[in-house]
C-alpha cells in the first residue's frame, strides 16, 4: 500500500493489524488489504476513501510486489529463487544494504564480474576472470553470462578458507539476470581436470530494486554445497561478503553516480569492452521491456491500471 494514510498524510506503516483492518495511528481510520476505507472511529466509513495497494506475493524469502493491475499478478513470472528455501540454516545467510547509485549500475556491477579482479583483489579476484572472455546467453526470461578459467589459481579468498586447495584449480561463474533486476550467481571451483561434482559452489542471489533515481536497496543471499554444517564457517563468510561490498563496491558504484550526475547512462558516451557485453545486453532488454510497457500504457485501449 501506499504509506500515506489520504486524511492527513500519515504513515501508515505506523499503524497496527486489527481484525484484517490496517488502523491509521494519527486518527483511526482503518483499511483492508484492497487500500479501500472501511472503518471510521469518528463517523460512518468514508466511501469512497482508499489509497493505491498492490499485488504481493511472498516467496523464496522474499516479498514480491507487482506494481502493476492487481488482476494481471501472475506469481508463476517470480524467479526460480527455491534453492534459498532448500538451504539448511548453516549454510543460509542473506542481507540488504541501500547504497548510492541507479540500480542499473548495480545491475551492471554484478553482469560484469572482471572488477573482482580490481576492486577485490586480495579476496574475489585473482586474475582469472580477466584472463577468459564472458559467454552471454539470451533467452525470453532471462540473459545469462558465464566465464570459465581452468588450471587457474583459486581466488585469495578460498585459498584462505581452504589451504588444502590445490595450487590450480577449474573455476566457473555464472550469472542469471531477471528483470528488471533479480540475478543469481553460480561460483565453482574445484580440482584441475578433476570431478564437476566435487567442486565448491556458491549459489547465491541479488536482488537491486531503485530506492530513488540515483540509490538503490541492494538484497542478497548466499548458499553453498560444502560444509553446509558449519554455523561458524557460515557466518564468516556472511561477514566477510558484507564487508567487501561495504567497503569496496559500494563506495565505487557511489563514485560513479557522483561522476555521472543527473546525466542518463548512455548521452555520456561510455566507451565499451568486450566484458561489457553481458551489462549491454541487459541494459538493450530493460529499454525495450520499458518502451513495451510504456506503448501499453499510451495506448488507449490497454487494460492496464
Ligand atoms: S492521518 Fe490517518 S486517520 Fe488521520
Ligand atoms: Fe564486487
Amino acid at each position: 500500500m501506499l504509506d500515506r494514510c489520504p486524511h492527513r498524510f500519515a504513515p501508515l506503516s505506523d499503524g497496527w493489524i486489527e481484525d484484517g483492518r490496517l488502523i491509521c495511528r494519527y486518527h483511526g481510520l482503518g483499511f483492508d488489504g484492497a487500500g479501500v476505507c472501511v472503518s471510521n472511529p469518528h463517523g460512518p466509513p468514508l466511501r469512497g476513501m482508499s489509497i493505491p495497494a498492490w499485488a504481493i506475493h511472498e516467496v523464496h524469502h522474499a516479498i514480491w510486489i507487482w506494481f502493476g493491475d492487481p488482476g494481471q499478478a501472475d506469481p508463476e513470472l517470480i524467479p526460480d529463487l527455491s534453492y534459498l528455501t532448500a538451504a539448511p540454516a548453516t549454510a543460509f545467510s542473506a542481507g540488504m544494504l541501500t547504497g548510492k547509485g541507479n540500480y542499473e549500475l548495480f545491475v551492471d556491477n554484478l553482469m560484469d564480474l572482471s572488477h573482482t579482479d580490481y576492486l577485490h583483489p586480495a579476496t574475489l579476484g585473482g586474475g582469472a576472470v580477466t584472463k577468459v572472455k564472458p559467454d552471454v546467453v539470451e533467452a525470453d526470461d532471462h540473459i545469462e553470462v558465464t566465464w570459465r578459467a581452468d588450471d587457474t589459481p583459486p581466488s585469495p579468498l578460498l585459498r584462505k578458507l581452504f589451504p588444502e586447495l590445490p595450487a590450480q584449480t577449474d573455476f566457473w561463474q555464472r550469472v542469471r539476470w531477471f528483470a528488471p533486476g533479480v540475478m543469481k550467481l553460480t561460483a565453482a571451483t574445484g580440482a584441475a581436470g578433476g570431478a564437476e561434482e566435487q567442486a565448491l559452489v556458491n549459489v547465491n542471489a541479488h536482488i537491486t530494486t531503485p530506492e530513488t533515481a540515483t540509490s538503490s536497496h541492494y538484497f542478497f543471499a548466499a548458499t553453498r554445497n560444502f560444509k553446509v554444517d558449519d554455523g561458524e564457517l557460515n557466518a564468516m563468510i556472511a561477514q566477510k561478503r558484507e564487508e567487501i561490498f561495504v567497503t569496496e563496491d559500494k563506495p565505487m558504484l557511489a563514485r560513479v553516480q557522483e561522476r555521472m550526475g543527473d546525466a542518463e547512462f548512455w548521452s555520456l558516451k561510455p566507451r565499451m569492452l568486450p566484458i561489457d557485453a553481458a551489462p549491454v545486453a541487459v541494459r538493450r532488454r530493460m529499454r525495450k521491456l520499458i518502451e513495451a510497457e510504456a506503448a501499453l500504457r499510451s495506448s488507449p485501449r490497454a487494460e492496464v491500471a
